[in-house]
């Protein structure tokens, strides 16, 4: 893998607009990176280690399953080692308390194994459970400065969004990302648009940690510099037209059943014209139900327009709720067979932690010997 960045500061520079010429000439450059590895990895799949992973928060919905879970299946069903990681201490970053976080790590490790994350495949782990993992965030953090954490955009938002005072965790939280990623050497991390910032700070992480504290094998660093994988998935919007989020009631959330998707689906938002066209800048909720039902049945959402034509969006709200019940049976009834058998997701999790750990510790021991602090090892 080619690695074009030179730099020694990242190169997302701290606006949230998205305007700033170094935010446009990084971000071409990370989707640039990321086109050339999606070609390289249906090629050859050996050789790439990916890692990302989800807060426990609350249920997955549907605009996860096509915005990111159905991607990490592809990449793994491409042979990617794959690593995926409940980020359970990023939950204390912009709230009080964890709430319920048993219940929720355990509802995200359904979500994944119903929609076809294999255990055997990939390695699903809790990063509060893998001590060396979060130990790397001391030498990293002597590597960072305050300004930088500070004008990180995604911070910038994630902060005012939560209305609290930032924390130090908060802060920090990019650098303890970098530790999860950079713990398995982790070379590709699928993400979003919004995870940018923290990728290049892993980024820039990587490569002062070789700057300051050098190697063991003098012919490669410590830590791989990871590119992001950039999902070209659409964005799926809630059932109202605005983005599809737990606390305004408009998801559709994996688990949930047939009848409470089809009640969600009947209250969506369209709009008076009866006869439907696919106009994503007129008719935005509109476009975004045949937006769904295209990617629940792999057509067009131009060629489900044509075929309801002026059945109004009465028969383009049933047309939807057939499209997503029939597309999530498969994965809802796996969904409730797992739910059935704690004592096989506890398993599952287990397992997985013990792999990060011994991963985790084997980085560790090389970081302290690359440090000089290995004391104990030869
Ligand atoms: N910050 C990510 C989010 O909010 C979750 C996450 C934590 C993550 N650690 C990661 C994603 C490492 C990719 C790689 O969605």
């Amino acid at each position: 893998m080619s690695d074009v960045s030179t730099t020694t500061a990242p190169a997302v520079e701290g606006s949230t607009d998205g305007g700033s010429a170094s935010e446009t000439t990084s971000f071409d450059a990370a989707l640039r990176r990321s086109r050339q590895i999606e070609t390289d990895l249906a090629k050859d799949a050996s050789g790439y280690r990916m890692l990302t992973g989800d807060r426990p928060t609350g249920r997955l919905h549907i605009g996860h399953y096509f915005g990111s879970l159905a991607n990490r299946v592809r990449l793994q069903d491409l042979g990617v080692d794959s690593w995926i990681l409940i980020a359970d201490y990023q939950v204390i970053t912009d709230r009080d308390g964890v709430g319920p976080i048993r219940e929720r790590v355990l509802s995200l490790l359904v979500d994944y194994l119903a929609v076809g994350l294999d255990p055997a495949r990939s390695t699903i782990f809790a990063h509060s459970a893998v001590p060396a993992l979060n130990q790397l965030l001391l030498p990293f953090l002597s590597l960072v400065t305050d300004s930088e954490l500070r004008r990180n955009p995604t911070v910038k938002s994630e902060l005012a969004a939560s209305q609290r005072p930032m924390s130090g965790l908060m802060l920090t939280y990019p650098v303890h990302q970098a530790a999860d990623i950079l713990f398995c050497k982790a070379n590709v991390v699928p993400v979003g648009k919004d995870q940018l910032p923290h990728l290049e700070q892993t980024r820039v992480v990587a490569r002062r940690f070789d700057e300051a504290f050098g190697r063991v094998d003098p012919a490669h660093p410590v830590f791989p510099q990871p590119d992001a994988l950039l999902s070209e998935a659409p964005n799926i919007l809630g059932t109202d037209g605005t983005k599809m989020s737990k606390s305004r009631g408009n998801s559709i959330e994996i688990g949930m059943t047939a009848d409470a998707t089809a009640k969600l689906v009947k209250k969506a938002v369209t709009d008076s014209d009866r006869h439907i066209t696919y106009d994503p800048q007129n008719r935005p909720e509109v476009a975004n139900l045949l937006l769904l039902a295209a990617l629940c049945t792999g057509r067009t959402p131009q060629s489900w327009a044509e075929e309801i034509g002026d059945g109004g969006s009465g028969r383009l709200k049933a047309v939807v709720t057939e499209a997503v019940n029939s597309t999530f049976a498969p994965i809802r009834a796996r969904r409730a067979e797992l739910e059935a058998d704690p004592g096989h997701l506890i398993e599952v999790l287990a397992a997985g932690n013990a792999r990060a750990d011994e991963v985790a510790d084997a980085t560790l021991d090389e970081v302290r010997r690359a440090m000089g602090m290995a004391y104990d090892l030869p």
